[in-house]
């Protein structure tokens, strides 16, 4: 019997007032994969990764993460699973009355079983690990690079050591050379503490350096969801259509 998923959506249906946005989406996401979903705007990726997060509930289907739904009420479950992932938000969102120090030392206090010396230990060790330094940690988010803003917000989802990350589009509004040291950046750490990683992506670069495997949504279904290479050569429109537009845009 092959090992639990470390996600499991079964018949995900999501409708907005009359509005469909998923029907019927079934996905696995084993242990050590990199999955890269994709999309269209409006697919309703970051509603798909809402829910995951049990910020919103499905209209129908099941959600599991390491086995218990994030959706459930029960204070001990929503705090497990809390420290078991670390997410990114489509735009970046740090506290901007924070500190960046402060910012990464956010979940670590909600613990509430940390002192400020063991505290200060650990934010040390993620700017680190996200390649800045203490000097860093003094300063405001207003403060910071495009780029920056986003190395701390990575510190910060990963500051409870967590299996399981989840990106929503962590390289939008980068240059070039950021997206790129970005993209380096979590390929090493997500080697170094063997994650789990979602990753909600329209960058081609992003998607092919990282993805093991990609999720296609379309037409408000999961049209492909495998192996990158497989995905990649399936034939529809909207897979077509996004590696051929997106080929073409790097040239
Ligand atoms: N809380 C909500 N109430 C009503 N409609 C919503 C809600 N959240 C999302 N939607 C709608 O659901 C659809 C999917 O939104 P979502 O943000 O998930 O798309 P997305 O794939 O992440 O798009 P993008 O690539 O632009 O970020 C959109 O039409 C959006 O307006
Ligand atoms: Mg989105």
């Amino acid at each position: 019997m092959s090992a639990a998923p470390i996600i499991e959506l079964r018949g995900i249906s999501t409708r907005f007032g009359t509005q469909f946005i998923h029907r019927d989406i079934d996905m696995r996401v084993e242990a050590g994969q990199v999955l890269g979903l994709v999309g269209g705007s409006g697919s309703g990726k970051t509603t798909l990764l809402r829910q995951m997060l049990g910020l919103l509930r499905p209209t129908a289907g099941s959600i599991r993460l390491f086995g218990l739904d994030p959706g459930e009420a029960d204070l001990l479950i929503r705090q497990t699973l809390r420290r078991r992932l670390g997410v990114l938000f489509q735009h970046g969102a740090l506290f901007s009355a924070l500190s960046v120090f402060d910012n990464i030392a956010f979940p670590l206090r909600e613990l509430r079983c940390l002192d400020e010396d063991w505290i200060r230990r650990l934010v040390d060790l993620k700017l680190d690990m996200v390649e800045l330094t203490a000097e860093h940690g003094r300063l405001m988010p207003a403060e910071l690079s495009g780029g920056m803003v986003k190395r701390v917000a990575l510190a910060r989802a990963l500051a409870l050591e967590p299996e399981l990350l989840l990106l929503d589009e962590p390289t939008a509004g980068l240059d070039p050379e950021r997206s790129q040291n970005f993209v380096n950046l979590v390929g090493v750490l997500q080697q170094a503490l063997d994650l789990t990683v979602v990753m909600v992506t329209h960058d081609l670069h992003t998607l092919t350096s990282l993805a093991t495997h990609i999720a296609v949504l379309a037409d408000q279904r999961l049209v492909a969801c495998g192996p990158r290479q497989e995905v990649m050569a399936v034939d529809h429109p909207f897979i077509r259509g996004f590696f051929a537009a997106k080929a073409g845009k790097l040239l």
